[in-house]
């Protein structure tokens, strides 16, 4: 085996979506329903080199209330996107991306320099007019900068699904170096796509290297290890193409992405501008880009 991923205090949904995968056969016995319904102690979280998902419980630390007779096995097939894909992978691209619309909202206006203009609204507001104008002036404040988060990540959206995301196998599969996964498994019972992952394939002078792209895990199974098989996928694949290194871009907010790619051994490189938006959008929204790569060794 290889590829452990230990994943401490899973949650109750992390909990409930792998009951709901076990096979009638198994027995998962709960002994005590109030404290099951908190954290639960699912210790590690081990993916096979076949692709099986196996959630190992701590007997120990669960003794008296959960206990668990054999592994939950969850089969998870990463293959290459097919044009049946097209739909679902869309969807879970948009979503992946626009739900950094809030965090990076809630980020800017934190920062002392959004606070200081609330303040200074609030107070200009009241003095002009009354409590109502204080609170006229603050809205208006705090929606504008809402609209620079989500015309970035929305236009950045907007923009891929008019152009790469069109036509996936024209823009991913039809060129040699680049390519397009997605990871599948049986929810719910039926088979259901849970990630997706690109490579687009580069070239600087006599460098070659490969980009990853559009790596998005649906909500449903985060923090379970499939990003990171999603990911090495990728940097696997660069290797067998002899590529010197992989590179990515993302955004600051993007915390659970940093940290992924931080864990495959990713290094910032370098903060490149926005072109795509006025640079007044850029500004309010605060969203900074990061440059990530890896060397791959020969
Ligand atoms: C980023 C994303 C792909 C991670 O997928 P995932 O399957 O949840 O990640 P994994 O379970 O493989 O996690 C691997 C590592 O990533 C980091 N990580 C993942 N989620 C994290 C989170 N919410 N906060 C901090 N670090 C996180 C951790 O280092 C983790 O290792 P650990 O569990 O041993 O601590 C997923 O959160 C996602 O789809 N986000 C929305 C879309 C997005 O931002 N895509 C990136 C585009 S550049």
């Amino acid at each position: 085996m290889s590829g452990f991923d230990v994943v401490d205090d899973l949650c109750i949904q992390d909990l409930a979506f792998a009951v709901s995968l076990l096979p009638s056969s198994w027995t998962l016995l709960v002994v005590d329903k109030d404290r099951f319904l908190k954290r639960c102690p699912v210790k590690r979280i081990i993916f096979d080199s076949i692709i099986n998902l196996f959630l190992v419980y701590d007997l120990t630390s669960a003794a008296g209330y959960l206990q668990v007779s054999v592994p939950v096995v969850m089969q998870l097939v990463i293959r290459r996107y097919r044009p049946s894909d097209r739909d679902t992978v869309r969807a879970l691209f948009s979503t992946g991306i626009q739900e950094h619309i809030t965090p990076c909202f809630h980020n800017r206006m934190a920062t002392p320099f959004c606070l200081a203009i609330t303040a200074a609204l609030c107070v200009a507001g009241y003095l002009l007019s009354s409590v109502l104008g204080a609170v006229v002036l603050a809205a208006a404040w705090m929606g504008l900068v809402y609209y620079c988060c989500h015309k970035i990540y929305s236009g950045f959206v907007k923009e891929r699904l008019l152009t790469d995301m069109q036509d996936i196998p024209g823009n991913y599969l039809s060129r040699p170096g680049d390519d397009f996964w997605v990871a599948e498994a049986k929810l719910d019972g039926r088979v259901q796509i849970l990630g997706m992952v690109a490579v687009k394939a580069k070239q600087s002078g006599k460098e070659k290297y490969g980009e990853l792209m559009r790596m998005i895990i649906s909500p449903l199974c985060r923090r379970m290890g499939l990003g990171f098989r999603l990911a090495q996928t990728v940097v696997d694949y660069c290797k067998e193409q002899g590529f010197s290194k992989v590179v990515l871009e993302t955004s600051a907010i993007q915390t659970a992405a940093v940290g992924l790619y931080e864990k495959l051994g990713f290094r910032h490189v370098l903060s490149p501008s926005i072109t795509e938006f006025p640079s007044w959008v850029v500004m309010l929204a605060n969203v900074k880009v990061l440059r990530m790569e890896k060397q791959l060794s020969a």
